[in-house]
């Protein structure tokens, strides 16, 4: 099972920009972390990070046929891409969007959610653990995948 991590805008410059909302961690740091969950449950794990919309537009794209969850933080683009939005609809693919601050509590203007309607959960303001919770997140929905697909297995046998 294959899960793609998608950060937008501005996380690379995590442990830089604002630290007193985001904190001191670095994105390699979330990553190796997110890495060792995944090898401990031998899941594939492929990391992206971009600036552009239509960059992160293509990489969900991508993730039709090819990925089992999406873990994504679409940063910026959460309150302002349609485009985005659009894609992880198109690809059915889970989807778990986070967010390392708690948006809710910002400026009205990250009130504006395009994202969180596609997706499946949304985890906020548990600060880098959030990617941690969003693994968890998604392990649980694929045991959940897995569960049903064997109820269906069984039933069609006795059928
Ligand atoms: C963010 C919240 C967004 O509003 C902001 O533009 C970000 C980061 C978060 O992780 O808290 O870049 O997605």
């Amino acid at each position: 099972m294959k899960i793609v991590v998608i950060q937008g805008p501005n996380l690379n410059m995590l442990g830089v920009r604002e630290q007193n909302i985001y904190g001191p961690m670095k994105l390699e740091q979330i990553h190796a972390q997110m890495q060792e969950v995944a090898t401990q449950n031998s899941l594939e794990i492929e990391f992206f990070q971009s600036n552009l919309e239509g960059e992160i537009v293509d990489k969900i794209q991508e993730c039709y046929g090819e990925a089992h969850g999406i873990i994504i933080n679409a940063a910026a683009y959460t309150h302002t891409s349609i485009a985005i939005r659009d894609a992880i609809a198109a690809v059915s693919v889970p989807a778990i969007e986070v967010h390392i601050s708690n948006i809710h509590r910002r400026e009205d203007f990250r009130k504006e959610n395009m994202i969180a309607p596609v997706c499946t959960s949304s985890i906020v303001g548990f600060g880098p653990f959030g990617y941690h919770l969003a693994m968890m997140g998604m392990i649980q929905i694929f045991n959940e995948i897995a569960a049903s697909q064997e109820a269906q297995r069984q039933a069609q046998e006795k059928a």
